[in-house]
């Protein structure tokens, strides 16, 4: 399909789990695509669910006044709907509603896509642009561990969650000389671990790129009991694992990415409480790390993300998502680029080994009991 002129009608949906900024990337759409293009908008209702039911609102200028500070997404989402394998109420098992998609976007004369989504829903979408869909992406995910985009909006709000969380469990476990394990999301990837305990001064990081030592975590409490410190925050991935060790994750359904994460501060809890003499508690933040208002950068990053989809729509750029490269602390202008969708569908980000932040905190004494050296 080449460029897009004239008036023409684009479709929205929001694939996969929430995360704050999804509602700044709705918006951006449809008023990029009003204002700038004199085009009309149509969401589908809770991911490729609303595609496959044919559930879907109109998203005009007034529809979408009032959302940028809202978390979520207007849209509603589903996380468990992959078109390719979908059990629709009354299927004995799942089937491939693929043709569906096609169909659905004929019938309401929609000239392209826009999928939000992480790396699940943008695997979805490479495969229904190789089928023939219009369709571009957005990457979006607390977790920031798309492929092919430095940053995804959502991170930087439960970045700050966490931090926030660490900053109250500080105060606490001082004054009672606990050890506090906090166990965040994430996934396979370490990024919220590491970027919330180093904003919020944790004493051990493990995250899932470093398998962990018991031994040296002991060792690690223990030097700072003897330096007076009677208390220690360890700030967990919900995918780390010891060396030799699994994660600790339930399968809720048969593709390698359908896992349920979560149980390792509590097994961590148990494990460090039989061997020190410090009470050990465990908090698990869940769900609170995708909820709330999106902070300003998630909101800026959403609208710009948003617009720029518009923009490969408009120029006709199809099967491609934008992706976002950017500096450190964000102080320069972002710059936005294209990637192809087979990029994300090549597995999650890890953090690398060898990055800034992960070297700063091992310079500055932060534990990732790995055996590694604190600093290369
Ligand atoms: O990918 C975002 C995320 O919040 C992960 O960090 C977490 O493992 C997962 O989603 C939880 O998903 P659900 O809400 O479906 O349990």
């Amino acid at each position: 399909m080449g460029h897009l002129g004239g008036t023409k009608r684009i479709g929205v949906l929001t694939g996969g789990g929430d995360a704050p900024g999804l509602n700044a990337v709705i918006r951006a759409v449809t008023k990029t695509a009003v204002l700038e293009y004199g085009w009309s908008v149509l969401g589908f209702q809770d991911g490729f669910e609303g595609v496959i039911h044919d559930r879907w609102v109109e998203l005009t200028l007034d529809s979408v006044r009032g959302i940028l500070p809202r978390g979520g997404t207007m849209l509603g989402a589903s996380n468990r709907c992959n078109p390719f394998a979908y059990a629709a109420p009354g299927d004995p098992e799942p089937r491939d509603y693929s043709a569906t998609v096609l169909e659905r976007l004929a019938q309401h004369g929609l000239d392209g896509l826009v999928v939000i989504g992480g790396d699940g829903t943008m695997t979805v979408a490479h495969r229904l642009h190789g089928l023939g869909v219009p369709l571009v992406g957005v990457p979006k995910t607390i977790d920031n561990d798309v492929r092919g985009t430095e940053v995804t909006f959502g991170f930087d709000t439960a970045v700050n969650t966490v931090t926030d969380a660490i900053d109250k469990l500080h105060t606490t476990a001082e004054s009672h000389h606990r050890v506090m394990i906090v166990e965040v999301m994430g996934r396979t990837a370490g990024w919220i671990a590491l970027h919330a305990g180093l904003a919020g001064g944790a004493d051990v990081i493990l995250i899932p790129e470093l398998p962990f030592s018991l031994d040296q975590i002991r060792a690690t409490i223990r030097r700072r009991q003897q330096l007076g410190r009677h208390f220690t925050i360890i700030v967990v991935a919900e995918g780390a694992a010891p060396a030799g060790g699994e994660a600790i994750y339930e399968q809720i359904g048969p593709l390698p990415y359908q896992r349920r994460y979560g149980g390792i501060g509590e097994w961590l809890r148990a494990q460090l409480a039989e061997t020190i003499p410090q009470e050990v508690r465990c908090v698990v933040l869940g769900h609170l790390q995708r909820g709330g208002s999106p902070t300003a950068r998630d909101r800026m990053l959403g609208s710009v993300m948003g617009a720029a989809a518009v923009d490969l729509i408009a120029a006709g750029t199809w099967g491609y998502m934008v992706g976002v490269s950017s500096d450190l602390a964000g102080h320069r202008p972002h710059a936005v680029i294209p990637v192809p969708l087979a990029e994300p569908s090549r597995g999650p980000r890890l953090v690398p080994v060898n990055h800034a932040v992960l070297r700063a905190a091992r310079e500055m004494g932060i534990a990732f009991c790995d055996g590694a050296p604190k600093a290369e």
